[in-house]
């Protein structure tokens, strides 16, 4: 006989769908799953872009691209638009640099990133734009993949943008079809025991018991943090913002091209996101409340949309995670378990790696909680590195408001970030510098953000012999070629939606 685990998942958003789809998918006959969700309560709504690595998910979990586009409402991300993040904009001189999901250009025999920055800075091209030929096709607003490309490939990194509702439908679909069994209902209450949970009770389906609980109910975190209290630890000393304002705005015509970037604009107090989604604008303003007022933070939007005919919504979030998120026979995923903050979509990432990583530890005999430590240390690693990065956008800027001078106090850096810009004043960050596998974003996730931001890297005086440097240009060269090519021969973004959401 398979030995079985049962899974009860407390949560019908993205956290609890993705979760229970993946552990179905992983586990086969060797679980049974139950999810309880509460219509009334309902979820959080936002979260309308991914990474690329939602792909290999999706792909993993079953759900074809056409599917995907259709059910979803997807659109392709091909990475994120900083604008004005280095300084404010002074007339039309804006500042402005892409931080692209495609890894810059490799040659085995020159090191592009070294001879890039052996260039003058008042005259060499953009790190994004030298290194890869995405910052073109992006500009272009074309797609990066042509329709004859298998599903989830193609030649540009990219991940999606979607409605997060129809994103938490499409994969409850695929959750029922893999054999998740699905209740409405509220939890009522939580029993504590030896173990951890001893069961959870219910308005409309009394008590459930299992073998392990997933607590995927946001912010309310019913399992883990309300029934277990375990608390979360702060990241408000490094990222301050803690609100957003948020909001659709409809395309002027059915025929509006749509951006295949997110687009992060700064302002005076955090940042407005802009996502191209099919039928409309997702958008948001992001802001600390210790810096801005929600009066203001309107009236910022309301500038950016160009008027105020537009209902938004008031999310406010504390930067931070719980350090233990599985303790005995509870672990937690989503917002349950912790959120930074929206910059760089890392919330459904860490959806991605816990459920994995549940899928790889969860014993099938034993107690289950033998690889709880390993699970807390890897999501805590995770978590504090993510920390980093998106530090990584505010620290450097020259912006004058007290915000932006907060975020570039070096009190506010995190140590081990502090430590490796020291490091990168004088070489490019390493893919030795960051833990593959703990990690989310790689060495040049970094290089173009930090590059992006206008850092400094001094190479010394020793500029690359006249010969490599000819060569280096040559590939510059064939890059900007390409990047021509690719814009002419890729179809326009929408026109690509259309197709692929009208295949069966
Ligand atoms: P969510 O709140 O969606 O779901 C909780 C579930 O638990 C619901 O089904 C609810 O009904 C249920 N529940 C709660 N209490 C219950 C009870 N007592 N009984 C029964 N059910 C109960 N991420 C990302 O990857 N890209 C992005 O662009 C963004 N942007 C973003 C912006 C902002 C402002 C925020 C706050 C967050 C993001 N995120 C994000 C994060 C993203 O929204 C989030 O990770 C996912 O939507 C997952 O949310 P959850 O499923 O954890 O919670």
């Amino acid at each position: 006989m398979v030995q079985q685990r049962s899974i009860v998942i407390v949560g019908g958003g993205t956290a609890g769908w993705l979760t229970a789809a993946y552990l179905a998918r992983a586990l086969g006959s060797r679980a049974t799953i139950t999810l309880l969700e509460s219509p009334g309560i309902g979820i959080i709504g936002v979260g309308e872009g991914a990474f690329p690595t939602i792909r290999s998910t999706l792909r993993f979990i079953g759900i074809d691209e056409a599917r995907f586009v259709r059910e979803a409402g997807a659109t392709f991300k091909q990475g994120v638009r900083f604008d004005d993040w280095r300084r404010e904009a002074v007339g039309d001189r804006r500042h402005r640099y892409l931080h692209p999901f495609d890894a810059p250009y490799q040659a085995d025999d020159a090191d592009l990133v070294a001879h890039w920055l052996a260039k003058d800075p008042a005259t060499r091209e953009p790190f994004a734009e030298a290194m890869t030929i995405q910052n073109r096709v992006a500009d272009a607003v074309r797609a990066p993949k042509q329709p004859s490309e298998g599903d989830y490939d193609g030649p540009l990194a990219y991940a999606y943008h979607f409605d997060a509702h129809r994103l938490a439908a499409l994969l409850r679909a695929r959750a029922v079809e893999l054999g998740v069994r699905h209740l409405q209902g509220e939890l009522t209450g939580v029993e504590t025991g030896e173990q951890g949970i001893a069961c959870v009770h219910t308005d409309a389906h009394g008590a459930l018991t299992a073998d392990l609980y997933v607590d995927c109910s946001g912010f309310r975190a019913e399992l883990l943090g309300r029934a277990l209290r375990v608390g979360p630890r702060s990241a408000k000393a490094h990222l301050f913002t803690d609100r957003a304002l948020a909001c659709k705005i409809a395309y002027a015509g059915p025929d509006a091209p749509i951006e295949s970037v997110t687009t992060a604009t700064a302002h005076e107090a955090g940042w407005i996101w802009d996502i191209g989604l099919q039928n409309a604008r997702g958008l948001g303003c992001v802001y600390s409340s210790a810096h801005l007022s929600d009066a203001r933070a309107a009236e910022i939007l309301c500038g950016y949309v160009g008027h105020d005919r537009f209902e938004a919504r008031i999310i406010p979030f504390e930067p931070g995670w719980r350090e233990t998120q599985w303790v005995g026979n509870c672990v937690a995923v989503g917002l349950a378990g912790g959120f930074l903050e929206p910059l760089e979509s890392t919330g459904i990432v860490l959806i991605e790696a816990a459920a994995a990583m549940i899928a790889d530890f969860l014993p099938m005999a034993g107690p289950v909680d033998a690889s709880a430590g390993r699970f807390n240390q890897l999501m805590n690693a995770r978590y504090a590195a993510i920390t980093n990065f998106l530090k990584l956008h505010y620290c450097l800027s020259q912006r004058q408001t007290a915000f932006w001078r907060d975020n570039a106090d070096a009190a506010s850096i995190p140590d081990a970030l502090a430590a490796l810009l020291a490091e990168w004043r004088h070489r490019p960050p390493s893919r030795f510098d960051f833990q593959g596998g703990v990690e989310s974003f790689a060495a040049f996730n970094y290089q173009y953000v930090l590059y992006g931001m206008g850092f400094e890297t001094d190479l010394g005086p020793s500029t690359p012999p006249r010969g490599e440097q000819a060569h280096a240009e040559r590939l510059f060269e064939r890059i900007r070629s390409f990047g021509r090519q690719a814009v002419a021969e890729l179809p326009e973004h929408r026109a690509l939606i259309r197709e692929i959401g009208q295949r069966m």
